[in-house]
Parts: C-alpha cells; structure tokens; sequence
C-alpha cells in the first residue's frame, strides 16, 4: 500500500510512524508512507498557503491552489495507482473500524491535513472521502490522520504478527472483546474465571460471546443496534 500525507507539518508524523508495529510494516515494504509538504506550493515569496474568507468572519482559510498543486504532485509521481482521497475535516463522516477495514483494501491513500479554520470550498472536489476523527475540534488534521493510518495498516496483511488478532479486536466482530487473562492463575485473591482453564473449547468460547455481549450490552448499547443478535443473545441480555 501507498500512503501520501499533505501536510504543513510533516514531522509530526515521525514519532508514531516510527515506532512499534507501524515502523515495523514500512521497514518490510508492506506499506510506503510519503510526506508532501504543501508549503512549497504556497503563493509569493512567503509561501502563503492561507487567506481570509470572502464575505468577512474569523479565521483563515486554506487556499485551494497549494492542495491542487500537491495532489498533482502526487498524481504526477503515481499516475498508475487508484486513489483513495480522504479530507481531515470535524465535519466529515465519524472514522470507525468498518471505514479503517474498507482503507485496508485500497491501493493508494492519501490524506489531507488542514490546519486553521477550515478549507476553501472548492478544495471538496479533489477527494473521495470527507472523515473526522470524533465529535471534537483538533488544532489539524495531522492526528486524525495518524490514528486514521495506524488503524488502517495494523489491518494489511502479515503486519500482525498473530493474524487472527485483528479478527477478534474490540469493534471488528460488532461487539466489544471479552475479558482476557494470562497467568498467574490467582493474584491478589482474584481468579481467573474456570471455565478458561479447564480446555473445553466450546465452553470458552460461548463463555467469550456471553462476556462480550454483556459488556457491548452496558457500556455501548448504541452497538447493539447493528448486531445481528441470535435469540438466544437477546435472552440472555433480557437476563
Ligand atoms: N481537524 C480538526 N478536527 C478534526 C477532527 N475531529 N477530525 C478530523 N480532522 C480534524
């Protein structure tokens, strides 16, 4: 996979692409992560990638010539690959693991970070996906966009070390995970549930379904609503 971030400031992106499991997948080749400054597509001796909106109001907008600029950059130095171009914006569609599984899928990825108050309107007709990281306002889109690339590599194949792992995360089954336990057996006088100890694999496994339902059920019921729950789910939920 090919991923561009358009950025004012690309080393912020250093830190957490260079760590761990996302460093790991660029050093293998599985993914190629290119930064393009869109500075040096900034007008007059300054640079000046902003302007004040026409019709007056507070804040500075993005001008639309430096994104266009930098996107045919980028199609100029790839025009072979299928682009999938995904605005940074509070307004956009809330990210999620169904949209982070759908990315994992794309050939060529390319993320556009604003900073101040917003963008130019015309800067819309140059992408595919208009996405926000949450109900919150960042400073730019430089953080939604990292969170946005971890969540979507650590799904590309052979960057898990244990493939069944992304399969059973929280959100990818549509219900949160179900408690985990590792040794030691007891600590502190808490137990690890029997039912984990004593291998029969169909008992785990109906015990695992009924934790994250209960859990799904009392901390996200909003999730519940797009499961599929069998009748024996909703017996146990009425419970
Ligand atoms: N830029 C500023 N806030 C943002 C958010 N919540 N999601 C995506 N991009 C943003």
């Amino acid at each position: 996979m090919k991923i561009d971030v358009v950025t004012l400031f690309p080393e912020m992106f250093d830190g957490p692409l260079g760590h761990s499991i996302v460093k790991r997948a660029i050093e293998k080749d599985i993914v190629e992560v290119n930064k393009v400054n869109f500075r040096q597509f900034g007008k007059g001796k300054h640079q000046v990638v902003d302007d004040t909106p026409y019709g007056g109001g507070a804040g500075m907008l993005l001008k639309p010539e430096p994104l266009f600029e930098a996107m045919d950059s980028i199609n100029e130095r790839d025009p072979e690959t299928k682009k999938r171009v995904i605005l940074m914006d509070p307004a956009g569609k809330p990210f999620n693991q169904a949209m982070a599984e759908d990315f994992a899928e794309e050939e060529h990825l390319v993320f556009l970070c604003g900073h101040y108050e917003g963008y130019d309107e015309r800067i819309r007709t140059l992408v595919t996906d208009e996405v926000s990281l949450g109900d919150y306002v960042l400073t730019g889109g430089e953080l939604a966009a990292m969170v946005m690339i971890d969540a979507t590599v650590r799904l590309l194949p052979e960057v898990l070390g244990n493939a069944a792992s992304a399969q059973t995360d929280s959100h990818s089954s549509g219900l949160l995970e179900h408690p985990h336990y590792t040794r030691p057996a007891e600590y502190k006088g808490m137990k690890v549930p029997e039912v984990l100890m004593n291998g029969n694999h169909g008992l785990i496994e109906a015990w695992r379904h009924e934790e994250s339902l209960k859990r799904t059920f009392e901390r996200r019921p909003d999730m519940l609503e797009a499961y599929d729950l069998s009748d024996r789910d909703k017996a146990l939920i009425e419970k």
